[in-house]
């Protein structure tokens, strides 16, 4: 087992390892006073892990309320969160006990956005299930809910007092999951650690997930204790990300996170050579392992239409913008650019 720890405005622990699921009850001890726990998974999820979590934190004592939800995006709403609080109300959950994450991105999210306003703050411990989970949205303590038209548009900063990665329940996940994982696991490479790209260059991630995780996961944590609340240099970990968020917004998100910034690191790299940033090499070795990984290299939208879906993008303010760009493997810079030069930026990436 490999131990991470953040020292955000909470510090807490993230252990990754196999076999840890049987663990929780006794890991929750030493972490909160209460007795109760309310656990939050998708119904894909609870099928496989449901039974083991209960059973290992009633052994501890846990008395264990479930919050279900439908699996995918769309669990991810205002009407879920609300069912949620009232849920915990119900189940006379205080400040002193927790609200346990079983799942991906979207359990987690959800369930850290209950855990952060009911009664202003109660126990949030965060179980990753997927790759993606894993590596990124179980640290770092970002948490939403998207309404209608707007992904993660309501929302909080609030750390977990634990992140517990068990190896093993990543073994069910579907291979389309796999690989949307793989594209952020990519990504860190990308930014800030070349050994870590040839590692993945030459081994499967999941043969290796112990040793990536832990990679991944301190190279967030070295972002998030910077900058926690994403105001300056955090916004390095959105490499691919800014034409990813207008891709899965323009083919209206049925490309699916990972292809999206995959697509989006390959295009802005291109763009990248394009503008003397960085070598044709650079380039060429990053859209090989993105191919490696079955994921998509191709940009197939208009500029136009990518760049009014940017724009709409919460995380940029006015006049400016900021992209991440390579300028070798391993290492990737924040530039801001004028909107207007930004359809530049597309069209060398490979849009219409
Ligand atoms: N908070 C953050 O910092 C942050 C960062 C990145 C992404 N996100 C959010 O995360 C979400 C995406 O996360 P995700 O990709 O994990 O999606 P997800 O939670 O929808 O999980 C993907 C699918 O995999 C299934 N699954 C998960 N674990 C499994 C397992 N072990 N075995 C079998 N099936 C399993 C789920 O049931 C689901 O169908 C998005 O909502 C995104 O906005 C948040
Ligand atoms: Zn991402």
């Amino acid at each position: 087992m490999n131990k991470v720890t953040v020292n955000a405005s909470r510090k807490y622990e993230v252990l990754i390892g196999a076999g840890l699921l049987g663990n929780i009850g006794n890991k929750l001890s030493n972490l909160i006073t209460g007795m109760k726990v309310m656990l939050v998974s998708d119904d894909s999820v609870y099928a496989l892990y449901g039974d083991k979590v209960e059973n290992a934190l009633t052994e501890s004592g846990y008395s264990v309320s479930q919050f279900i939800i439908p699996h995918g995006e769309q669990s991810k709403n205002l009407s879920n969160y609300s069912l949620l609080v009232e849920k915990m109300f119900e189940a006379k959950l205080t400040r002193n006990d927790v609200v346990i994450a079983l799942g991906g991105g979207v359990v987690g999210d959800l369930a850290g956005f209950a855990a952060a306003t009911y009664q202003r703050g109660t126990g949030f411990v965060v179980v990753p299930t997927s790759l993606l989970a894993a590596v990124d949205s179980s640290v770092g303590g970002k948490t939403a809910v998207d309404l209608e038209h707007g992904k993660n548009q309501v929302g909080a900063f609030y750390q977990p007092m634990l992140v517990l990665c068990d190896t093993d329940t990543l073994k069910t996940l579907p291979y389309e999951e796999y690989i949307n994982g793989c594209a952020e696991v990519i990504k860190y490479s990308m930014i800030t650690d070349e050994g870590l790209f040839d590692l993945i260059d030459n081994t499967p991630i999941k043969d290796n997930y112990e040793k990536i995780i832990t990679k991944c996961v301190s190279i967030k944590r070295d972002f998030v204790e910077e900058d926690e609340f994403d105001l300056g240099k955090r916004m390095m970990l959105n490499f691919g990300h800014t034409f990813g968020h207008a891709i899965e917004a323009c083919s209206h998100y049925t490309i699916p996170h990972g292809k999206a910034v995959a697509i989006g690191m390959a295009s802005i790299t291109k763009a990248a050579v394009v503008h003397g940033y960085c070598l044709d090499e650079t380039q060429e070795k990053l859209t090989g392992l993105i191919e490696k990984y079955d994921l998509p290299t191709e940009l197939t939208f208009k500029a136009q239409e990518l760049l009014d879906a940017a724009l709409s993008d919460k995380k940029n303010g006015h006049g400016l913008m900021r992209i991440i760009v390579p300028k070798s493997i391993g290492k990737c810079t924040i530039k801001e650019i004028y909107k207007d030069d930004c359809i530049d930026w597309l069209v060398h990436g490979g849009a219409r």
